[in-house]
């Protein structure tokens, strides 16, 4: 697994996999390592794990690399993110203090609040994707790998959009010979692992692969593709509870969002041009949810507001203020409040390692470009042009699992479940 930056969700996520394969903590959290999937009728009784029922790549054959724009080593760099107990990391040291970062491919550019000393140095930005092609190799070769996946778990960088270089892979690779200013650090990297036919994922919310010249790499070279921003916080609870309303036509006037975090990406998150990127990616859902345009008297004006602030005593533990403004029956207001105390990067992790054993699942089964059955974890999910997103974490869920039954040539479940009765 490689990843694109060692901060708080990757050293969770490395640390995680080594505590657990030592029999030191258990997996909760992680579909692929808890979760059991159901085929054929409810009478059938037939529920395997999902580890068991499709090919998964085991955590003890895993290994792990990265790169980062500070040296600091696995370890130094779960202690500085300081989710982990001191405790349990020194239990795993010399496995962590074994993952040194590579040099990063890094402009400040893209990401203002950061500045490290362990950065390439290239001609142009095809150059520097040369050289990190070069990592790649050089870290399949030591490693002995059959196989890699790579994710971004990099800071968030400024909000960007669709510009002419992104339109096809031609032009995408003339821009990266003449340095184009539309393709920053994060798109460098992903143009890297499609070019050597690696999975790719983005766990943040930029724009990254996501335009058509990467997805034409992408399906040129069998690598699949999944983002956008992992689904954690106060996302993931919002698909859970807008759902919910939703099913019961209750409308919804307002949803105020507010946080607090105080680790590195709440640092990232202050300056704008990133808050805007984190923005936009958090506030897609529940249009998508709602769907105001079929039920205009319900969602309609809603008054959607997301607030992110930095507050450094909370380090990793982030707090959510949820105030949601719903209407009932005859148009009576009510209000329903959520104070959602987490830990970001212990919700991040488990979903880091689904998505990376799911993405390796996906290429050995012949898929490439956008993988839709992975939305489920993402908040920002990636979609072909022609349909809207699907945000319904249930939905997303039965799509998911119906996906790998259909992979291993199981009956899909429709829950129609007429069966039972005639
Ligand atoms: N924690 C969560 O629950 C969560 C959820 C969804 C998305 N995310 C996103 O995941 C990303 C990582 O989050 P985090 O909490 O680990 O942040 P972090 O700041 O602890 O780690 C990010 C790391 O990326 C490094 N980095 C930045 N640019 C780089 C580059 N070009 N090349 C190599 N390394 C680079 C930074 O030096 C830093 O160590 C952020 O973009 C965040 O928004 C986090």
């Amino acid at each position: 697994m490689l990843l694109v930056g060692l901060g708080a969700v990757s050293t969770t996520t490395i640390a995680g996999v080594i505590a657990i394969r030592k029999g030191l903590a258990t997996p909760i959290g992680s579909l692929t390592q808890m979760g059991t999937i159901r085929l054929g009728k409810r009478t059938d009784n037939r529920s395997p794990k999902i580890n068991d029922f499709v090919p998964l790549a085991q955590l003890d054959d895993l290994v792990f690399g990265g790169w980062d724009i500070f040296e600091a080593d696995c370890y130094a760099a779960a202690k500085t993110a300081g989710v982990l107990e001191p405790a349990l990391l020194d239990q795993i040291r010399p496995e962590l203090e074994a993952i040194r970062p590579m040099p990063a491919v890094f402009d400040q550019r893209y990401v203002k609040r950061l500045q490290g000393p362990n950065v390439k140095k290239g001609k142009n930005k095809l150059d520097l994707a040369e050289q990190l092609i070069a990592d790649i190799r050089n870290f399949k070769a030591k490693n002995n790998c059959d196989r890699l996946v790579m994710l971004w778990v990099g800071s968030t960088e400024v909000f960007m959009t669709e510009g002419p270089v992104h339109q096809s892979l031609a032009a995408f690779e003339k821009g990266l010979e003449a340095s184009d200013d539309a393709i920053p650090s994060s798109m460098i990297y992903a143009y890297a692992a499609l070019k050597e036919g690696i999975p790719f994922a983005n766990a943040a919310p930029n724009l990254t692969a996501d335009v058509p010249a990467l997805q034409e790499l992408a399906r040129q070279n069998g690598s699949p593709l999944a983002g956008n921003d992992m689904k954690t916080g106060q996302t993931l609870i919002k698909t859970i509870i807008a759902p919910g309303l939703k099913a019961r036509l209750l409308g919804v006037r307002g949803w105020y969002s507010t946080n607090i975090l105080g680790n590195r990406d709440g640092e990232v998150l202050d300056d704008p041009e990133s808050f805007k990127t984190k923005e936009e990616s958090k506030k897609s859902a529940l249009d998508y949810i709602f769907q105001p345009q079929l039920y205009p008297e319900l969602y309609k004006d809603l008054s959607h507001v997301v607030r992110i602030n930095y507050y450094p005593p909370r380090g990793d533990n982030k707090e959510g203020w949820d105030n949601i403004d719903i209407v009932g029956w005859l148009g009576y207001p009510m209000q329903l409040k959520i104070n959602f105390l987490c830990r970001d990067s212990i919700l991040a992790a488990p979903i880091v390692l689904d998505a990376a054993l799911f993405m390796d699942l996906a290429k050995r089964a012949g898929k490439s470009g956008i993988q839709e059955w992975l939305s489920f974890y993402f908040k920002a999910p990636m979609h072909a042009k022609e349909v809207y997103p699907e945000h319904d974490l249930f939905i997303q869920l039965m799509k998911l699992k119906n996906t790998l039954r259909y992979m291993m040539g199981e009956e899909l479940i429709t829950h129609l479940g007429n069966e039972y009765y005639d």
